[in-house]
């Protein structure tokens, strides 16, 4: 870290002289199961991507996840989320472990890091690669192609609610579903902002269920149609509700460009999104804080049972090493990492996205990528 005081500190930012290289400070969580086995890969690909462009990382690795917990207890401390915050982006392998129950890692973890470090967007692409098998019929890198903008810090995710009379006739249980307005519009202006500058198409779905959700749908509805008005208006807006939206994902996938949602109705879609652009094999998705430290990861989860095998996709977390670099300015290095990943699935090589069906080894597929780089 180097520190500019004085007259330096004083100069508009572009006038300064950069004190030494650029060092891109990165933190790495490998977590459980097989993501310690997808992270090394990415890793390789990710130093191949260096030394063909020319910058510079530094990694640090973080041991949070199951292990670290039945050893300790520990989650992720408040000190370690103070220490996230001074990194320029997160790497995250997988969260989960058979031998923790569900949601102490999930939500002591990974949506700890969301929340706290308000990382309010889940981006997650919806691309279909060549020589990529998808169980859409007649469909293919033309038809499947677009863009999920998740809310990630709100919606039924904030814990908010209770159970009463637990283990009784009486048991009442309540998740509720929270939406402010400042949440819906900062996801509304980044989906916007994205829809813009993504191609010349210029198309924004919101998906929410305005016929029943009337009072959260309606929030999402003002949001998206006043930003539009005021600010967005080239960009074309359309309306799905999120049942017809899960069927248009499988029919008609082209339909979309960029596609706006609350949180869990985009973690489901977004599952949708995953099988039918190759699966979790190779989807990726960004927990990103425009203003903040953003995490990168895989969307499948840690694979127990593919454990120590070495027959684990590594692509999806390559895929994530893509985004991770394009978040970091280094767009270059970005779209050399995602073509690497197209040549590799264009030679044939790999024979399918499924854990221990590729016909190579996770090792194997990192080392094609990065040869490829
Ligand atoms: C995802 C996952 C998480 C979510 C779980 C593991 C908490 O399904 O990233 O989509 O629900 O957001
Ligand atoms: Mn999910």
């Amino acid at each position: 870290m180097t520190c500019v005081s004085g007259i330096l500190a004083r100069l508009p930012l572009r006038g300064r002289i950069r004190p030494g290289p650029l060092v891109h400070r990165i933190a790495v969580i490998a977590g459980d199961g097989t993501g310690p086995e997808v992270t090394a890969e990415a890793l390789k690909v990710l130093e191949a991507a260096a030394a063909a462009e020319g910058f510079t990382y530094d990694l640090t690795e973080l041991d949070f996840g199951g292990e670290r917990y039945l050893r300790t207890g520990e989650t992720l401390p408040d000190s370690a989320l103070e220490d996230l915050r001074s990194f320029d982006g997160i790497f995250l392998g997988a969260i989960g472990h058979p031998d923790v129950a569900p949601g102490i890692l999930e939500k002591g973890i990974l949506l700890k890091a969301r929340f706290e470090l308000d990382q309010y967007i889940n981006l997650r692409p919806v691309k279909l690669y060549p020589n990529v098998e998808t169980p859409l019929k007649d469909k293919g890198p033309d038809e499947i192609d677009f863009v999920v903008v998740r809310e990630n810090t709100e919606g039924m995710y904030t814990g908010m609610g209770g159970v009463q009379y637990e283990g009784t006739d009486h048991e009442v249980s309540t998740q509720i579903h929270c939406t402010t307005w400042r949440g819906a519009a900062r996801a509304v202006r980044y989906a916007f902002e994205l829809t813009r500058r993504r191609n010349e198409r210029k198309q924004l779905h919101l998906v929410a269920k305005t016929n029943v959700l009337t009072n959260v749908g309606g929030t999402w509805w003002r949001a998206f149609n006043e930003i539009g008005d005021n600010d967005y208006p080239d960009v074309t807006r359309e309306y799905a509700h999120v049942d017809a939206a899960a069927m248009w994902f499988v029919k008609n996938p082209e339909w979309f460009d960029v596609v706006v949602t609350e949180n869990l109705f985009g973690d489901i879609i977004t599952d949708i999104g995953a099988i039918i652009s190759g699966g979790l094999g190779i989807a990726a998705g960004g927990n990103i804080n425009p203003e903040g430290v953003s995490m990168f990861e895989p969307i499948g989860g840690s694979a127990p049972k593919y454990t120590g095998q070495g027959v684990i996709n590594p692509l999806a977390a390559i895929n994530a090493m893509h985004m991770l670099l394009d978040h970091l300015g280094e767009s270059a290095g970005s779209a050399r990492v995602e073509g690497a990943l197209v040549s590799a699935l264009q030679s044939g090589k790999i024979k399918s996205m499924s854990a221990g069906r590729m016909g190579m080894g996770t090792a194997e597929v990192g080392d094609l990528v990065a040869s490829l780089v």
